[in-house]
């Protein structure tokens, strides 16, 4: 009976990853950027398209990504999209990581199906407004506290 169970969970599986590479699959199933980050340096929720939602956090220290998370309420694609960004992000600069494109999620992906292209878009354009509103932000060493000082 448990074998049985197990065979059609693996059915089931290959069925829903059909059209996937096994990039995507070990993507999805390592999902280890999946989570939040206490007291980020940078936070964004964007929805993209499809009405789904990429949650964002940064940390960051001297101009280098320490590590990106991410939460979402959407599908299996938009999880291994986020999460390769998110990994991808980490140990770059910030210019670098906002060098990341589309294309590139969609070539370590080896091709996502068409309907799944606007995931890899939506986790890059979340990566970028992270980015950008890390860098919106007033630099802490900039801003005094009124004081001159000589
Ligand atoms: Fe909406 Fe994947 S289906 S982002």
């Amino acid at each position: 009976m448990v074998d049985n169970i197990d065979e059609i969970a693996r059915n089931l599986q290959e069925a829903v990853l059909a059209g996937y590479s096994k990039k995507f699959e070990d993507e999805l199933f390592d999902a280890r950027n999946i989570g939040t980050i206490e007291n980020p340096d940078s936070h964004v929720r964007i929805t993209g398209v499809c009405g789904d939602t990429i949650e964002m956090f940064l940390s960051i220290k001297n101009e280098t990504i320490l590590d990106v998370k991410f939460t979402t309420d959407g599908c299996g694609a938009t999880v291994a999209c986020a999460n390769y960004v998110a990994r991808t992000a980490k140990g770059k600069s910030i210019d670098e990581a906002l060098g990341i494109e589309q294309d590139d999620v969609d070539q370590y992906f080896e091709s996502l199906p068409e309907e799944n292209k606007h995931c890899a878009k939506l986790a890059v354009m979340t990566l970028r407004a992270l980015l950008e509103e890390y860098r919106s932000k007033p630099d802490p060493e900039k801003v005094g506290d009124g004081s001159v000082v000589e």
